[in-house]
């Protein structure tokens, strides 16, 4: 096993496992998007949540903004899939025209440049992502500005203060460990095979990953933000979502996690090893399954 094997790195495998569908679909089903015509779906990624939003918002169509390409390229294929007229590229930054609803238009970019008028939406979600945004501040006035007042922002997060109990900490802790000597057996089979071993170059990573570097918020100090960008909080949740070793290999095996649990490897063996050794932690703390918990958080912005 000296050679390191294709690995799928993409969301597919995770945005498919059963208890991060069963989280996305309650997040959706509390929001309240049933007169919504103009949703901006930021890190948007393969549209696993975006599709919800437009199962449940029927007059809408729907702008998603991602910066990895491979991840846009996927979510054109889901989305034209399900029959949405799908745009990309320059043509996907214009303004769907009026009645084109049911429209799904993708753009390569950040979340945290938003090239579009005041007040041209009137929904804005990010899921699963908002822990990536270093200046939630700055993200947060964006998105007050491209939305319409009496328009809601929705956000779900499985990186914030809380939201790993004890156990958790000691499960991912110990996946770490298993993983990394994974990868140093694997070197020493390549070594031993007459190939160079398998070295840590940090700083190359393409999408920065930045959740573990980004402060996590707690609940309250994010309703204070919000607040102080001129929104309302409606709504804010705290899920209990149980992870078992596939779900905990389905994520491991996505880049946007090994990249930033194993920076610096070559991002397919970090997914390998993460994926490979998840079975393994679980047991390390005698548990089938760990609580990772979700915020959900939705609010609206305010007239002025
Ligand atoms: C964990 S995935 C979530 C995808 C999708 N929202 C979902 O819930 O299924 C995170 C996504 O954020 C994207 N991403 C990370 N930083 C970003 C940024 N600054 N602007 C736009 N997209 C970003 C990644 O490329 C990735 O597709």
């Amino acid at each position: 096993m000296s050679v390191i094997a294709p690995t799928d790195t993409t969301y597919t495998r995770f945005a498919e496992d059963q208890a991060y569908v069963q989280a996305n679909n309650a997040f959706v089903e509390r929001l309240p998007l049933a007169p919504v015509t103009r949703i901006l779906d930021l890190a948007c990624g393969t549209g696993a949540v975006g599709q919800l939003l437009m199962a449940r918002a029927p007059k809408a169509s729907l702008h998603g903004i991602d910066l990895d390409p491979v991840q846009i390229g996927l979510a054109a294929e889901n989305y034209a899939r399900l029959g949405y007229t799908v745009r990309v590229g320059d043509e996907a930054l214009a303004t769907p025209p009026a009645g084109a609803q049911r429209t799904v238009s993708l753009v390569v970019g950040s979340a945290e440049v938003l090239p579009f008028p005041q007040a041209t939406f009137d929904c804005v979600t990010i899921a699963n992502a908002i822990h990536l945004i270093a200046d939630k501040d700055g993200l947060a006035g964006s998105i007050a500005r491209v939305l319409q007042p009496g328009g809601i922002f929705a956000f779900s997060s499985g990186f914030y203060a809380g939201c790993w109990p004890p156990v958790t900490q000691q499960v991912y802790y110990e996946w770490l460990k298993e993983a990394t000597a994974w990868i140093a057996r694997f070197s020493a089979e390549r070594v031993a095979a007459g190939e160079p071993p398998i070295r840590r170059v940090r700083g190359k990573s393409y999408l920065s990953p930045v959740a573990y570097q980004n402060r996590w918020l707690t609940p309250a100090e994010w309703r204070e933000l919000l607040n102080a960008k001129g929104f309302e909080v409606l709504d804010l949740n705290e899920r209990a979502v149980m992870f078992d070793h596939h779900s905990l290999a389905s994520v491991g095996a996505y880049s946007g996690l090994a990249e930033a649990q194993l920076a610096g490897y070559p991002v397919e063996l970090a997914s390998q090893a993460l994926a490979n050794t998840a079975a393994l932690a679980l047991e390390s703390a005698n548990v089938t399954s760990v609580q990772h918990n979700w915020l959900e958080i939705c609010a609206v912005r305010r007239a002025s």
